[in-house]
């Protein structure tokens, strides 16, 4: 369990989260609206090499951003789906099976995203600034 005060706090946290993700981890952020999810990928994102936290935007109407060099990253938002219809109709298995790492925002509502091996990060408001992260999911 970590706590951060501040969003670049959040983004270091990520960037050190980044550096322990096995290649082809399928990572679920979970977390209110605003708790800081994306902000959570950017850290990730920089922290596996694949682009610079200010390349990273919010996926909720693009729905996958993708994110490459020399570690592809998928980040993905499911924010605006309702059914597992038009999750299954987006093909993120193909994503789950291309080998790179995959994040997700919202896709704990798809009971048919989930995946043995899967890691899941928790991101929790509590006061102001500060979140709560937990993740599970990775050893060590
Ligand atoms: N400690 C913190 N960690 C992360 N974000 C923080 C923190 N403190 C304040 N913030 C702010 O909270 C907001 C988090 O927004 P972000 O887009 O990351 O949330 P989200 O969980 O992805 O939301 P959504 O469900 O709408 O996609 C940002 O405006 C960020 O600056
Ligand atoms: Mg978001």
């Amino acid at each position: 369990v970590a706590r951060t005060r501040s969003d670049s706090e959040t983004i270091d946290f990520g960037r050190e989260l980044g550096a322990r993700l096995p290649a082809g981890a399928v990572v679920f952020l979970i977390g209110n609206l605003g708790a800081g999810k994306t902000t959570l990928a950017k850290g990730i994102v920089e922290g596996v090499g694949a682009a610079s936290r200010d390349e990273v935007s919010s996926p909720t109407f693009t729905l996958i951003h993708e994110y490459g060099d020399p570690v592809r990253v998928y980040h993905v938002d499911l924010y605006r789906l309702d059914s597992e219809r038009e999750v299954a109709a987006l093909g993120l298995d193909e994503l789950f099976d291309s080998g790179s790492l995959v994040l997700i925002e919202w896709g704990e509502r798809f009971p048919g995203l989930l995946r043995e091996g899967r890691v899941e990060v928790r991101l929790r408001r509590l006061e102001n600034e500060e979140r709560e992260i937990v993740v599970t999911g990775l050893d060590g």
